[in-house]
C-alpha cells in the first residue's frame, strides 16, 4: 500500500510564498492601525541621562514617545518566563526601558508611535538623547583576562564543565597530539522577514500576530511580562519568512508591541528594520575553541579536550553548546569540555542554525583532519578507528546511528578515493584544486513536556489536524497533512493541517531539529486517536457492515474501514467508509485529540543524528579567492517523512555552511562596542552565484527510541560539518591551515 509518508509532495504554502500573497505577522491590516519603531542605544555600556522627545512630538501623527520615564513596568521579575526547558530563555531573562542603565549597543531605549510608519521612523530619528558613557567590554581579547566559569550554560540546561575518564592520563598515554586553537567571528541572524508583531487589544483581549518558531512560547513570555492570564492572549502566526534560531526565543519586540497598543488604544506594528536585527534578537557569539587530541600511533584516540571562551550578556550565561555533539562523536575514553564566558555589553547570544555543533564540530573535524595527516591514515579510516559502537558519554546504546553508512555513501557519491592525499598535488591553471570531509553530528532531544494535535473528519470526508506550531519555512504545514493521512487512512489530498494559533492544541517551540520528530508525533497520536474512535463506533453500531468485528483487525484504506485482515482483497470483506458511518448517525463530523508524552532527558539511549560532509574547493592563492565547487553531505535523519522538504533543508544547511566557512562574519568594534557590519551590504552571506553543485544522500535509519514515527530530524544537521569539509578541502588545496571562520580572502593571500 502506497503511504502519503515519504511522497516527495510540493509546500503547500510555497505558492503564496512566492506569489506574495502570504501575509506576514506585520502585514495584517487593523481598522486604525499605529505604527511603532525601536529606537536603540548609540553607547554599549552606561546608562540614558535624558531624552528630550520634543522635537519629535512637534511632526504630525505622533502618538506617543515611551522611553524609562513612562514605559510601564513589566510585571514579572528576572528570572522571567520559564521556557526553555524549565530555564528562562535567553531575551526574557532582561527587559528594557525598565530603568536608565545601558547593557549593550543597540539596547532598546525608547518607541515612538506614530500613525504611519514613515512619520514614526522620522519622529524616532529627531529624539535627542544625551548618555553617560562607560568603557564597553564586547570581545574576546578585551574579556579574556576577566573570563569565569559559569556552573551551567544554555538557560541552565547544560552542565559548565564535563568530564569522563581521566584526560591527563590519557594524554600521556598518546603518541600523537594535535593542539589548535580556532577563532570563530559572530554571525548574526538575517532571515528574508525581519522580525516584527502586529499586537490588537480588545478590551483585555490581546491578540499578537508573531513571526515566531513557537506561538506558545511568545504567548507565555507576553503573558508574563505584562501580568495577563494565558487565556487572554491568544498569538497567531500564518507565515513566517525564515528563522534559523532568531525567532526561537521570544524577544522584546512582540511585548513592546502590546504596551504600545496598549498606550495609544489602537492596533500598533512594531517591524524591526534589518539594522534593527543586529542588536534585537540575539546572534552567534564571536568565539574561540581550542582542541587538544591525543592518540596512539595507529590514530586511536586516548584523550580530548575541547575548551571554549565565548562574550556573553550581563544577564544570561549562555553559550552555543559547541561542546555537544563534539563530545560524543568517538570512542574515545577520555574527556574534558570546559565552557568560559566574559560578561560583556552584548545581546544574550542565541540559537542559529546547527547551534553550537556547528563550531564545535568544525573545530573537532579540522583537528581530526590534522590528525589524519599526522598518522598518514585516511581521513575516514581514521574516523572509523575512532567509531562510537555505543554513546561515549553516557555508555547507553544508540537509539540509531548510521554514521558508517554515510561515510559509504558520501565517499562513492562524491568520488572521495579518487584523490592524492598530498596537499597541493592538483593543480588547474592559477587554481589549486582540494578535498575535504567532516564528519557531522546534531542532538535529537525529545522536546521534555507533552504535545499535543487535534484532528477532525467531516461527513464529507475532508479533515482537518490542528495544532499551535507556526510554519517557519520547514515544510511542517505539508508534511503533517502526509501524517495524518496515512494514520487515518485517507488519500492525502483530502487532509489540511492548520497551524500557528495558540487557540490550537499547544505544541512547544520547534527549536534544534526537534519540529519534525514532536510535531508528527502529535499528529499521529490525534489522527490515530480519531481512526481508533470512528472504528469503535462501526463495530458497536448495528446498521455498519463491521458491526461486531474485532476492532483490533479493522484496517483503514481509502477513508474506508475493512473488517478481518486483508484490505486488498475486498471481497467477502465486510467494509464501511467512513462517510457512509457519519451520514447514518446523522452526524456532520467527528473529532479527536492526541498526546505525545516524549521519552524524558533519563531515556537510556545516545540520540544524535549523525552525516558526512564532502567538499571540493578551487583556490586561487594570488588572488586569496576560494570556491566551492562542489558539495556532497550524506545524512542519516531517521525517517524522512517528504524527501523533498528534507532535501530542501539539508541543502539549505550546507550552503549555509559555504557562508560560514567563507564568508559570514561581524566584529564588535571594541572602542563603540558596536558591530561593524549592520547590513545586509555589509554582512556577507552566500548568494546563487557561490552556490555550488550539492549532492544529499539520505541513509535512511530506523529509530524505535525518539518518537513514534522514528523522526530525528533534518533542520540542523545539514550545517554541522560543512564548513569543517571546506576548510579541510582549503588544506588540501594550499597546504595551509586556517584555524578560523570564516576563511577569507586577507587569510589566504
Ligand atoms: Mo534552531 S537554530 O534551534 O532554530
Amino acid at each position: 500500500m502506497t503511504t502519503a509518508i515519504g511522497q516527495p509532495l510540493e509546500r503547500v504554502d510555497g505558492r503564496p510564498k512566492v506569489t506574495g500573497t502570504a501575509r506576514y505577522s506585520t502585514e495584517i491590516p487593523a481598522p486604525g492601525m499605529a505604527y511603532a519603531c525601536v529606537v536603540g542605544s548609540r553607547i554599549a555600556a552606561g546608562r540614558v541621562t535624558a531624552i528630550d522627545a520634543s522635537d519629535a512630538w512637534e511632526e504630525p501623527g505622533v502618538l506617543a514617545v515611551l522611553t524609562h520615564e513612562n514605559l510601564p513596568r513589566i510585571a514579572a521579575q528576572p528570572p522571567l518566563v520559564p521556557s526553555l526547558f524549565g530555564g528562562p530563555a535567553p531575551g526574557e531573562t532582561f527587559f528594557p526601558m525598565q530603568d536608565d542603565a545601558v547593557h549593550y549597543g543597540g539596547q532598546h531605549i525608547a518607541l515612538v508611535v506614530a500613525d504611519t510608519h514613515e512619520r514614526a521612523q522620522h519622529a524616532a530619528s529627531l529624539l535627542r538623547v544625551e548618555y553617560e558613557e562607560s568603557e564597553p567590554v564586547t570581545t574576546v581579547e578585551q574579556g579574556r583576562e576577566q573570563s569565569y566559569e559559569p556552573e551551567t550554560i544554555f538557560a541552565g540546561f547544560l552542565p559548565g564543565r564535563t568530564a569522563r575518564g581521566d584526560v591527563e592520563a590519557g594524554f600521556e598515554k598518546a603518541d600523537t597530539v594535535v593542539d589548535a586553537t580556532f577563532e570563530f567571528a559572530a554571525n548574526n541572524h538575517n532571515p528574508l522577514e525581519a522580525s516584527g508583531t502586529t499586537a490588537v487589544w480588545d478590551g483585555d483581549e490581546l491578540l499578537l500576530y508573531d513571526g515566531t518558531q513557537g506561538v506558545n512560547a511568545t504567548q507565555l513570555t507576553v503573558a508574563a511580562l505584562l501580568g495577563i492570564p494565558l487565556s487572554k492572549i491568544r498569538v497567531v502566526s500564518h507565515y513566517v519568512g525564515g528563522s534559523f534560531g532568531c525567532k526561537a526565543m521570544i524577544w522584546h519586540h512582540p511585548t513592546l508591541a502590546a504596551m504600545a497598543a496598549r498606550a495609544v488604544g489602537r492596533p500598533v506594528k512594531l517591524a524591526l528594520t534589518r539594522e534593527q536585527m543586529f542588536t534585537s534578537c540575539g546572534h552567534r557569539e564571536e568565539q574561540e575553541q581550542r582542541i587538544t587530541l591525543g592518540a596512539t600511533g595507529d590514530g586511536r584516540l586516548t584523550a580530548l579536550r575541547h575548551h571554549k571562551l565565548s562574550p556573553t550578556s550581563h544577564f544570561d550565561d549562555w553559550a552555543e553548546p559547541s561542546l555537544n555533539s563534539a563530545a560524543q562523536m568517538y570512542a574515545c575514553p577520555n574527556y574534558e569540555g570546559v565552557y568560559r564566558l566574559i560578561r560583556a555589553n552584548t545581546m544574550t547570544p542565541t540559537f542559529m542554525r546547527g547551534p553550537g555543533d556547528s563550531s564545535g564540530m568544525f573545530a573537532l573535524e579540522c583537528a581530526m583532519d590534522e590528525l589524519a595527516e599526522r598518522t598518514g591514515l585516511d581521513p575516514i579510516e581514521l574516523r572509523l578507528r575512532n567509531f562510537a559502537d555505543t554513546d561515549p558519554v553516557s555508555g547507553n546504546p544508540w537509539s540509531s546511528n548510521g554514521l558508517k553508512e554515510c561515510y559509504e555513501r558520501g565517499a562513492a557519491s562524491f568520488g572521495w578515493y579518487d584523490r592524492d592525499p598530498e596537499p597541493r598535488s592538483r593543480r588547474e591553471g592559477d587554481w589549486l584544486i582540494g578535498t575535504g570531509m567532516a564528519a557531522a553530528g546534531y542532538p535529537a532531544p525529545p522536546p521534555g513536556t507533552p504535545q499535543r494535535a487535534r484532528a477532525r473528519i467531516y461527513a464529507d470526508g475532508s479533515v482537518v489536524v490542528q495544532a499551535a506550531t507556526p510554519e517557519f519555512g520547514t515544510g511542517v504545514a505539508t508534511v503533517m497533512a502526509q501524517v495524518a493521512a496515512d494514520a487515518l487512512g485517507v488519500p492525502v489530498e483530502r487532509c489540511r493541517f492548520e497551524k500557528g494559533d495558540t487557540d490550537f492544541s499547544g505544541i512547544a517551540a520547534a527549536v534544534g531539529s526537534a519540529g519534525a520528530g514532536m510535531i508528527s508525533a502529535a499528529v499521529h497520536a490525534a489522527a490515530t486517536a480519531l481512526r481508533d474512535q470512528l472504528v469503535r463506533d462501526a463495530v458497536a453500531d448495528s446498521g455498519s457492515p463491521l458491526h461486531g468485528a474485532d476492532p483490533d483487525r479493522v484496517v483503514v484504506r481509502d477513508g474506508t474501514m475493512f473488517a478481518g485482515t486483508s484490505a486488498s482483497t475486498s471481497a467477502g470483506t465486510s467494509s464501511e467508509p467512513y462517510t457512509d458511518l457519519l451520514h447514518r448517525n446523522h452526524r456532520p463530523d467527528a473529532e479527536a485529540s492526541g498526546t505525545w508524552n516524549p521519552p524524558g532527558m533519563d531515556t537510556p539511549y545516545g540520540m544524535l543524528t549523525f552525516g558526512a560532509q564532502f567538499a571540493e574547493v578551487a583556490v586561487d592563492p594570488e588572488l586569496g579567492l576560494v570556491r566551492v565547487r562542489r558539495m556532497t553531505g550524506a545524512f542519516a535523519p531517521g525517517r524522512v517523512l517528504n524527501p523533498r522538504t528534507a532535501y530542501s533543508q539539508l541543502m539549505g544547511g550546507m550552503l549555509w555552511g559555504v557562508g560560514q566557512a567563507l564568508l559570514e562574519a561581524n566584529h564588535m568594534d571594541p572602542r563603540t562596542g558596536r558591530w561593524v557590519a549592520g547590513s545586509l551590504g555589509d554582512y556577507l552571506i552566500s548568494v546563487n552565484a557561490d552556490a555550488p553543485d550539492v549532492t544529499v544522500e539520505l541513509v535512511e535509519v530506523e529509530d524505535r527510541i525518539v518518537n513514534p514515527l522514528g523522526v530525528k530530524g533534518v533542520g540542523e544537521i545539514g550545517q554541522v560539518g560543512a564548513n569543517a569539509a571546506i576548510a579541510n578541502a582549503v588544506h588540501h588545496a594550499t597546504g595551509r591551515r586556517f584555524r578560523k571562520l570564516p576563511i577569507t580572502v586577507e587569510d589566504i593571500i
